[in-house]
């Protein structure tokens, strides 16, 4: 495999450029991959490479070609019905949790549907629209969102190879934990929450709004490795004081006893497999792939607690973010005002505002430059595939 230049990604400023430059990150990410790696899907919560490739694609037809490019005919009428995610208003669509079963179209056809689409975003692009110009804007959001879902959805799938093959030993993902580590304090008071003003954030990042703090105090650097290693050693797993009730039912049901990736050899040595490989445990590098009921019950077993989202936002400039997605105690709900697009673009965001977790920060994952201190990504509360960690807050 040859190094993965993920992280040395440019992002330019103009429209055009950052398109094929973000159209060319999804290419790069599967250039290693055989068609039979890009098939495969493991679980309903993860996507074939395949599938990925092509739903960008058919977002960017459906959203902005189809409605703004005069005399545009789609590459294919099918492929709306296989490639729409879960945009109902945008019509039928496949079962999510089959897209594996899709042999056809062929890998060959999928890149084919991206070559097409990108020449006539090209010359789209090229008339200056602005309604498009603002669409694309959200489409290269998009396909960066989904930038990090193809590598969390690679890792899980080669994970469940008896074999568990790197993806490429190059790409180091696996985060340090800083040494210095101070509390950063936030004094009593009220402040602005969310997004205003020029440049792209998504719906639920909006309106900004006012919001009172209480004083608090949060370590300025996420949890490491060697918090889990002490959790279990001392029966985390095993305390129901330290859990959810919610949380201690899936520990119950999943018979979960270490975060996922985590195994032990039979001479008991205990690895964590990575996209590069597995490897011993390092008790220094970032704790990952927890999911909110374990977050939850690590802070607890640490006599601290998750910061809210809120918390979060405001201290982050003072704070060691990017090595992991950091679950907050807050619950993913509509800012005051919150308004969703209208047609089925109001479908991106609004309506999972329930039952799901707001995380902050950015991963190793994430796309270069798709992140800002007001981003709020969330996921089910039981969701650990992602790289997902926790920051502690003094309660
Ligand atoms: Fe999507």
């Amino acid at each position: 495999m040859t190094t993965h230049q993920h992280i040395d990604f440019d992002t330019p400023t103009n429209l055009s450029h950052r398109f094929d430059s973000c159209r060319a990150h999804s290419l790069r990410i599967c250039r290693n991959l055989t068609p039979e790696d890009s098939v495969p899907q493991v679980a309903e919560f993860v996507s074939p490479m395949k599938w990925h490739l092509a739903h960008t694609t058919w977002f960017f037809e459906t959203f902005i070609l189809k409605p703004h490019l005069s005399g545009y005919s789609e590459f294919d009428p099918e492929f709306a019905f296989l490639f729409n995610s879960y945009y109902v208003s945008a019509g039928k669509r496949h079962t999510r949790n089959l897209r594996g079963l899709i042999t056809r179209p062929d890998l060959a056809q999928v890149y084919a549907y991206r070559t097409y689409v990108d020449e006539h975003m090209g010359r789209l692009l090229e008339q200056n629209c602005s309604d498009a110009e603002q669409l694309t804007e959200l489409g290269i959001n998009h396909e960066q969102q989904h930038q990090e879902l193809m590598l969390t959805d690679l890792k899980y799938l080669f994970w469940h190879n008896p074999l568990l093959p790197a993806y490429d030993q190059q790409l180091r993902l696996q985060r340090q934990v800083g040494s210095d580590a101070p509390m950063v304090d936030i004094s009593e008071g009220i402040y602005e929450i969310g997004h205003a003003g020029a440049g792209f954030a998504y719906d639920n990042e909006s309106p900004k709004h006012r919001v009172f703090l209480s004083e608090a105090k949060l370590c300025s650097e996420v949890a490491s490795n060697q918090l889990m290693l002490d959790f279990i050693e001392n029966g985390g797993y095993q305390n129901p004081l330290l859990w959810h009730d919610a949380g201690y039912a899936w520990v119950q049901q999943s018979q979960q006893t270490c975060p996922l990736y985590w195994y032990e050899q039979d001479d008991g040595a205990r690895l964590s497999y990575h996209l590069s490989g597995a490897e011993p445990i390092d008790p220094t590098g970032v704790l990952t792939h927890i999911n909110a009921f374990e977050a939850h019950a690590l802070a607890e077993f640490s006599g601290m607690r998750l910061p809210t989202e809120f918390e979060h936002e405001v201290a982050a400039s003072k704070l060691a973010v990017g090595k992991c997605w950091e679950w907050t105690s807050s619950s993913y709900l509509p800012y005051p005002g919150f308004k969703a697009a209208e047609g089925a673009l109001g479908e991106y965001n609004g309506k999972f505002m329930i039952n799901q977790s707001v995380l902050r920060g950015f991963s190793a994952a994430t796309s270069p430059g798709h992140n800002r201190s007001t981003y709020r990504n969330f996921f089910p509360t039981d969701a650990s595939w992602q790289f997902t960690g926790l920051r502690l807050a003094a309660r």
